[in-house]
């Protein structure tokens, strides 16, 4: 993306140079007609390329190039897109390790959330999913894929057998007890707690301000969440229940 901004940039900086070399030449009674040459927005990646091609099919009059190493079909242009979002630092929520979006994974592609996080139903912990499963899939994408920057990183952390430090979002703490089992068993969507995951390019803790009882405003993870839905559900608010 950075080097269509640059070549914009330089597009706007040409601006008032070709509009005197214009004048010059209309005043000369010379054919303005070479007036754009050399102007041409060309493409340094393929990511790139699929912009480009993408804005002069809706504007004719744009001039791009598309060097040949770059016209290629992969990655695919909705994949450049998720990666671009998943880095995007004014999205709300931590910027992860790899370009990782759930809107492409569990939105487009509808893999199933317990396909990666397969723990929720047996463990304490959700867990994220491990490199060995991200590459089940990716080992078998073209090669060309390697072009994003989240892919390398995967494949970097694949060679080294390091796990990736993933930012953690949502984090109780230690003298809290939680298990995502009883709460999955008992019917609760994992949306109910935690949004629309499949709409978020970036995961983040979603909104959820709950009025107690006796007036006082509790967010998401607070005690004060967890006790009122327990009490429209009719689970337990012992202190034993959730402290040990
Ligand atoms: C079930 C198969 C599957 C698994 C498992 C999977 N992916 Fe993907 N991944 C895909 C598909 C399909 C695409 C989209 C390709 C396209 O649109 O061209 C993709 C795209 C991507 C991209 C590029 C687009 C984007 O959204 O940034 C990255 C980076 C990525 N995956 C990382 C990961 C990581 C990290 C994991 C493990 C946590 C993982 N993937 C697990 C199938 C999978
Ligand atoms: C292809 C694998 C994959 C799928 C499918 C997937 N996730 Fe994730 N999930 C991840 C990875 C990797 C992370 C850690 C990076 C991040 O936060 O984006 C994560 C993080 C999360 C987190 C934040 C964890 C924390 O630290 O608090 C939540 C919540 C979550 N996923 C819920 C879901 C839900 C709900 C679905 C289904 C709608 C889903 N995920 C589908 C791979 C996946
Ligand atoms: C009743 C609310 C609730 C539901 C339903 C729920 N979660 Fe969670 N989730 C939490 C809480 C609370 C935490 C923080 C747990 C902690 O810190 O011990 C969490 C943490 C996570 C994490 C962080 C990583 C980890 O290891 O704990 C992931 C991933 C996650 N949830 C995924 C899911 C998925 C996928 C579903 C649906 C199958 C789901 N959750 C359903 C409340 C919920
Ligand atoms: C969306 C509603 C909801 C939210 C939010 C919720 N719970 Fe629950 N929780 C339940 C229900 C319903 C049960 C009873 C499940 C059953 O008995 O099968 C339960 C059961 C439990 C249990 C006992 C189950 C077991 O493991 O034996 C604990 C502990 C618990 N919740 C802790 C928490 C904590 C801590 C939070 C907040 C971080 C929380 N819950 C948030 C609905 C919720
Ligand atoms: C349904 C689960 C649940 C129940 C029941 C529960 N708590 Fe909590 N409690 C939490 C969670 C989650 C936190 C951590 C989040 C927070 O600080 O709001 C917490 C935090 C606390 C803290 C620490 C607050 C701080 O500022 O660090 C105290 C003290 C506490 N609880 C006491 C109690 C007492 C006393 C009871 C019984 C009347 C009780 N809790 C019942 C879930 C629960």
């Amino acid at each position: 993306m950075r080097s269509i901004h640059l070549t914009r940039s330089l597009t706007v900086l040409a601006l008032p140079l070709a509009v005197a070399a214009l004048v010059a030449w209309v005043s000369l009674g010379e054919s303005a007609s070479h007036a754009d040459e050399g102007q041409a927005l060309v493409a340094g990646s393929v990511c790139e390329a699929h912009e480009l091609k993408a804005r002069a099919a809706e504007d004719p009059h744009l001039s791009v190039e598309i060097p040949k190493e770059f016209d290629k079909a992969f990655p695919t242009r909705a994949a450049c897109l998720s990666h671009a979002a998943a880095e995007d630092p004014d999205a709300p929520g931590p910027l992860q390790p790899i370009q990782f979006s759930h809107k492409h994974h569990a939105g487009t592609f509808e893999i199933d959330c317990q396909y990666c996080h397969s723990g929720t139903d047996v463990s304490p912990a959700a867990g994220v999913p491990s490199v060995e499963l991200c590459m089940g899939c990716h080992s078998q994408f073209p090669k060309e894929y390697d072009q994003l920057e989240g892919i390398r990183t995967l494949k970097q952390h694949w060679e080294t057998k390091e796990p990736i430090q993933w930012e953690q979002i949502h984090r109780l703490p230690e003298h809290v007890q939680f298990q995502h089992r009883a709460h999955v068993r008992a019917g609760f969507d994992c949306q109910r707690c935690h949004g629309a995951v499949e709409e978020m390019e970036k995961v983040y803790m979603t909104e959820d301000t709950i009025w107690w009882p006796w007036g006082l405003p509790s967010k998401k993870l607070e005690m004060g969440w967890c006790v009122d839905c327990h009490r429209e559900n009719g689970a337990s608010q012992d202190c034993y229940a959730c402290h040990y």
